[in-house]
């Protein structure tokens, strides 16, 4: 190291001159490049709150984004999703790193056990790096003051406590874990699909204790009214959905192969119409198990067959919004042939949705879908039960093997959940 000459007093102070100019301007620099990579790191943040739905749940109707307050029921009762703003009172904004780690990655916020209606069993995978863009954006999202709602949990559920067994039986904090066997980009789509779309919380049945049952993973559950379809690589493969008919279905909300509606509608919405066209394309090689393009085969339209039961049904009261041979009303109503809804062998949807109907969605100025009538009072479950079979097997390859008691079914375990 070459000792400062301090018999030179003028170049000594020249040189603490250009000393501090030097820190000056590294100094100056790296605020400027730590401002920017904060301001990176809150925008990469907002993206995965996005791709996230946190809005979806934390969102009251009608009411202001991420102030919490929406309900959820459980089997035990109501639990109302929080204030998740910047306030530092009423919201998060209080909240360390450490805070928010614990809270996405183990179900512990600062006030004790979360309840598992809050994600974290999916959430817990996140890397770090993205858990500390989540904690960028959230420490700078506008503060909302809204206190929040007390839970309605009966007895013994609403001792947080219990929620530490079931998290020691059920749930373990780990990392997401590539399969080397796959690229990069399949890999991504995993990531994205299981740690932060949370799509497994809908769409994978539960055991006993309602943890997700891994062995079953993607294989479809009832929810309410209707339900999360199976989902697996070899259903939706064998109804030859195409990287682009999914892409369709998450930016718009409809395909070739239908709409979306129920629980799928603000998953579309709020959160996979975000997602970049690279990321799109890893979501969609990943849930089909591949990357390379697939051929689109037409969709089936068997013809009409007059003397079926449903016919008569489906041109007294469908045919209108839907054509005369299913061939859909841009604007007004999807089409039949090939319908996804329909070409399944559970008929779980295509009740319900007869029985309910669906109501109107919007996606934006361009794209949005009328109601769509519920028949529960007009039609018996025969009727319900001819018109299901008519449609299987004029649009789909499916059999007109629906018994009316599976119908009956369905259509009580509606009325309870709709109690
Ligand atoms: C499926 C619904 C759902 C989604 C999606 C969801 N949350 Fe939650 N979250 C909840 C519920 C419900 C609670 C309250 C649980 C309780 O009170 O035990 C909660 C609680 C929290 C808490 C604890 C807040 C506190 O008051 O201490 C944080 C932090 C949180 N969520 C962050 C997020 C983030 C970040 C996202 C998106 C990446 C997200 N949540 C997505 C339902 C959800
Ligand atoms: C007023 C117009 C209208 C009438 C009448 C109507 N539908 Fe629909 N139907 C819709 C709309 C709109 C949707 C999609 C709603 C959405 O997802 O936003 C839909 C969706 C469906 C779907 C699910 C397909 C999908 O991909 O969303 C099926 C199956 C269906 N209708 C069958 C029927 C049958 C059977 C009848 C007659 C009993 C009928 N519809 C009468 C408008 C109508
Ligand atoms: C809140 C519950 C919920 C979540 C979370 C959810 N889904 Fe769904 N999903 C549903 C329901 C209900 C349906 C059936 C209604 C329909 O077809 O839109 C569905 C249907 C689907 C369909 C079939 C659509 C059709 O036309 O047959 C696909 C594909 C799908 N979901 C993918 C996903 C992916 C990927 C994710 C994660 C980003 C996801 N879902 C998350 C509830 C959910």
């Amino acid at each position: 190291m070459k000792a400062t000459d301090l018999s030179k007093p003028a170049g000594f102070a020249r040189q603490i001159k250009a000393v501090l100019v030097s820190l000056l301007i590294l100094g100056g620099l790296s605020a400027a490049q730590a401002a920017q990579d904060q301001g990176g790191l809150i925008a990469q943040g907002k993206y995965l709150a996005e791709i996230g739905d946190c809005v979806a749940c934390h969102t009251p109707q009608g009411g202001r984004e991420l102030s919490g307050g929406l309900p959820f029921e459980t089997p035990f009762g109501i639990v109302y999703s929080t204030n998740i703003t910047s306030d530092k009172e009423t919201g998060i904004g209080y909240y360390s790193y450490r805070d928010f780690y614990r809270a996405m990655h183990e179900g512990i916020s600062p006030n004790g056990n979360l309840y598992p209606a809050m994600p974290y069993t999916s959430y817990h995978l996140l890397t770090d790096a993205d858990t500390r863009a989540l904690y960028a954006y959230f420490m700078n999202t506008k503060p909302i003051r809204q206190e929040n709602k007390a839970s309605e949990i009966s007895f013994p559920f609403n001792i947080r406590m219990g929620l530490k067994a079931w998290n020691m039986m059920n749930h373990e904090d780990s990392e997401f874990i590539a399969n080397p066997a796959k690229s990069d980009s399949w890999n991504r789509g995993s990531y994205l699909v299981n740690v932060l779309g949370h799509c497994g919380e809908c769409h994978t049945p539960r055991n006993t204790t309602f943890a997700m049952k891994p062995e079953a993973h993607f294989q479809g559950a009832v929810l309410d009214t209707f339900e999360a379809s199976n989902i697996t690589p070899q259903e939706l493969n064998r109804q030859n959905w195409t990287h682009e008919d999914l892409k369709q279905l998450f930016t718009k909300g409809y395909s070739r192969k239908g709409t979306v509606f129920g629980g799928m509608y603000p998953v579309v919405y709020h959160s996979y119409s975000h997602l970049t066209e690279q990321d799109m394309r890893a979501v969609t090689s990943y849930l089909l198990d591949n990357e390379a393009d697939i051929e689109e085969l037409p969709l089936a339209f068997n013809g009409h067959d007059k003397d079926a039961p449903g016919y008569n049904i489906y041109m007294g009261y469908c045919a209108g919004c839907h054509g005369q041979d299913g061939e859909g009303r841009p604007n007004v109503a999807p089409a039949l042939a090939g319908n996804a809804t329909l070409d399944r062998s559970s008929v779980f949807n295509a009740v319900s949705l007869l029985l309910n109907g669906i109501v109107s969605q919007h996606y934006n100025s361009t794209t949005s879908f009328y109601a769509m009538p519920g028949y529960a009072e007009k039609f018996d479950d025969q009727q319900l039960t001819d018109l299901v079979n008519y449609m299987r097997i004029t649009w789909t390859g499916q059999k007109a093997d629906i018994r009316v008691t599976e119908v009956n079914d369905i259509r009580t375990n509606m009325k309870q959940a709709l109690h």
